[in-house]
């Protein structure tokens, strides 16, 4: 670093293990950037104040993770129309005076499916839990042009609220195709047509250390699996992923998404395009790090 590097964050609650600093500085270092990414741990009485300090420091860019997803947006001069509608931002972008705030999120899950063969216009997916991260899939979902969700919750009553502010948003009925979005309970499945799904994992059942948790232990779920994508990577292979490859079916774990979003946010504060040499060298060393 020298006096002419610009910086970029993260803010979260807890940041240690946090793997966003190897993928900034992998980018800066493979792109020949001179810049350094740290992560800082923010209390929650203090955001605001983080927000507006980093602004005064001239920090480039910063990424917002749990808790702060929601919580960071009043602190922001301005909001992506689409981060606007989910309500959660993990990427701010200097503005005139403040920061403005994206998801990348969302266009990590889509790269990740593109590098699998899989787009979404005109499928029919299902998707697991109803809680932050399901909400910025299903949005994506229907701002793809999604055929049909099948949302499976636990709470019912909290993946209605989502289906019907979903559904009044992209209002399909007109076309006669029915509502876009589904609910289920995680017993319900046999209500979904016979069929092989896109199928998203967007619980924390299953993370480590409770390894042995799944949403849905029932293996006759599985056989509605083409492609199976949980969003945990720790363990790598979950049993979620496990039940899904033993009904024939593809399974991914959640990393890529993670890298993807990084490189996405990484391409908005610098305005370059990262390529495959670069993500695939820095994939292999979020694995070395996880020790997976
Ligand atoms: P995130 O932001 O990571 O999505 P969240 O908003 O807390 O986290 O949502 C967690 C999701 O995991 C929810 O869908 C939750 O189901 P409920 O809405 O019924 O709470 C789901 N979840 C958590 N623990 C679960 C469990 N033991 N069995 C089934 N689903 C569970």
């Amino acid at each position: 670093m020298d006096a002419s590097s610009s910086i970029c964050c993260l803010l979260g609650n807890p940041v240690e293990h946090s793997i966003s600093p190897l993928i900034h500085n992998t980018l800066a270092e493979m792109l020949g950037i001179n810049m350094a990414y740290c992560a800082h741990k923010i209390e929650p009485d203090r955001l605001g104040e983080a927000v507006r300090g980093a602004y005064a420091l001239g920090i480039r860019g910063m990424n917002v993770t749990v808790p702060y997803k929601t919580a960071v947006i009043p602190s922001l001069i301005g909001i992506d129309d689409i981060a606007g509608k989910i309500g959660a931002v993990n990427t701010l972008v200097t503005g005139d005076g403040g920061y403005i705030g994206y998801n990348t999120d969302i266009i990590g899950f889509e790269r990740q499916l593109l590098d699998l063969g899989i787009t979404l216009p005109g499928r029919d997916v299902i998707i697991i839990g109803a809680g932050g991260v399901s909400r910025a899939i299903v949005y994506l979902c229907g701002l793809k042009g999604v055929r049909r969700v099948w949302l499976l919750n636990r709470s019912r009553g909290k993946a209605q609220a989502l289906a019907d502010e979903v559904n009044e948003r992209f209002d399909r009925d007109a076309g006669g195709e029915g509502v876009l979005v589904k609910v289920l309970g995680l017993d319900e499945y046999s209500s979904i047509p016979a069929g092989k799904y896109l199928t998203v994992q967007t619980t924390n059942v299953g993370m480590y250390p409770k390894t042995e948790a799944v949403a849905i232990m029932d293996d006759g779920f599985y056989d509605l699996v083409e492609t199976g994508v949980d969003l945990i990577f720790n363990p790598p292979v979950t049993l979620f992923m496990d039940k899904c490859m033993k009904a024939g079916a593809n399974a991914e774990n959640g990393l890529k998404m993670l890298l993807y979003q990084g490189v996405a946010a990484f391409e908005m504060w610098y305005d370059v395009k990262v390529g495959e040499k670069e993500t695939s060298h820095i994939l292999e060393l979020m694995k070395r790090k996880m020790g997976i």
